[in-house]
């Protein structure tokens, strides 16, 4: 199946889910968007009250955030590809809770595994949960790391930066660096094919810093 293929496919089973409690409140489910094969992947909390009534990832203020820093890096959204951790909304947009991350996750590493991207940008702390464990934002944030095969940077979430002026710049400058970060994964691709496939397949590696920073 190509990627396009299976994106289509979890985007049909998750707008009828019923997996877990979240399905009692949405309007509708947000599975996700953007170019199947990006090398860049951004992975959000959860749809909020606009993406919950357009079907659509980061359409209200933190995505106007977000495509201003997007935009910083002269990308587009068609670009990357944008999803959240859980698809459909929290209700009040309280924290998705753990149960409710678990029952949706299947989708997410459908997701990645289909569009195989070079870099994983995580915003927030549920997403960096995923594949940091219980670090700290704080300590990680902006920072790149090898993790389950694929190049990690943990960011603040884009909604953190519109409630607290003095994060804006913070992540501002966190985004001026995926450029970097994806051409250091294009030169280790370019450099050992293989030992990048190798790295994919073991997924218990611990996290690794790159050179780079
Ligand atoms: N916040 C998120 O985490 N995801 C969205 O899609 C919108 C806001
Ligand atoms: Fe299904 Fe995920 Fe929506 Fe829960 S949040 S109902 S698991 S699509």
């Amino acid at each position: 199946m190509s990627s396009e293929e299976t994106l289509r496919e979890v985007a049909i089973e998750v707008s009828t889910c019923l997996k877990c409690n979240l399905c009692k409140g949405r309007t509708r489910a947000v599975p996700g968007e953007g170019n199947t094969n990006a090398n860049i992947l951004f992975i959000g909390e959860g749809p909020g009250f606009h993406e919950d009534k357009q079907g659509r990832p980061f359409v209200g203020p933190a995505g106007q955030f977000l495509d201003e820093l997007l935009e910083s890096i002269n990308l587009k959204r068609a670009d990357v590809f944008i999803t959240n951790v859980v698809k459909c909304r929290p209700p009040n947009n309280r924290d998705p809770l753990p149960e409710e991350i678990d029952a949706c996750d299947n989708y997410l590493d459908r997701q990645i595994a289909a569009i195989k991207p070079q870099v994983i940008v995580t915003l927030g702390r549920y997403s960096m949960a995923k594949f940091f464990g219980n670090e700290k934002i704080s300590s990680i944030h902006g920072r790149a790391r090898k993790k389950d095969g694929y190049i990690c940077i943990a960011m603040y979430h884009p909604a953190a930066g519109l409630h607290q002026a003095s994060l804006k710049d913070v992540i501002r400058n966190d985004f001026k660096k995926i450029p970097l970060v994806v051409a250091e994964a294009e030169r280790m691709v370019a450099e050992s094919p293989a030992k990048v496939a190798e790295s994919a397949k073991s997924r218990e590696e611990p996290p690794q810093q790159l050179s780079l920073f």
